[in-house]
């Protein structure tokens, strides 16, 4: 009983540290793909709803800096509670990973 809460909250406290940045098509998956689809496209029931925007479209891409895509992940959207903050969640090595993820969405041309 002991030992199974000890493993449990050592594999939650230790989750976050132990993801690193090739990691980040898998925390996608987990965290993000719900809501932004597999490919950042939002073609989501909630991506339908909340009409999240197209992170394929070379124009969004080129809109989107860095540090604002940063600072939408890591502190919500000021536009829509549905996008939370994950600083919390995140390591920032996290943040940066998904930022670079989300930069292979793009779409080629
Ligand atoms: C519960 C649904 C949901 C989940 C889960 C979610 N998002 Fe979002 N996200 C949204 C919505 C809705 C918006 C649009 C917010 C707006 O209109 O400003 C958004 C916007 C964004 C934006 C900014 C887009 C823009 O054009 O400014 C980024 C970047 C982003 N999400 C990244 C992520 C990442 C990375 C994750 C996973 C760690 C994630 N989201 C998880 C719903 C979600």
């Amino acid at each position: 009983m002991t030992s199974r809460w000890c493993l449990l909250s050592t594999l939650l406290l230790c989750a976050p540290a132990l993801a690193r940045a090739e990691d980040a098509a898998a925390l996608w998956d987990k965290s993000c793909k719900n809501c932004h689809g597999p490919d950042g496209r939002a073609q989501t029931r909630m991506g339908q709803k909340e009409s999240i925007p197209d992170m394929s479209r070379a124009a969004w891409q080129k809109a989107e800096s860095d540090t604002e895509l940063r600072d939408v992940i890591a502190n919500g959207s000021p536009h829509n509670p549905k996008m939370k903050a994950y600083k919390d969640r995140l390591t920032p090595e996290q943040l940066d990973a998904l930022v670079r993820y989300i930069r292979t969405f793009k779409a080629k041309e």
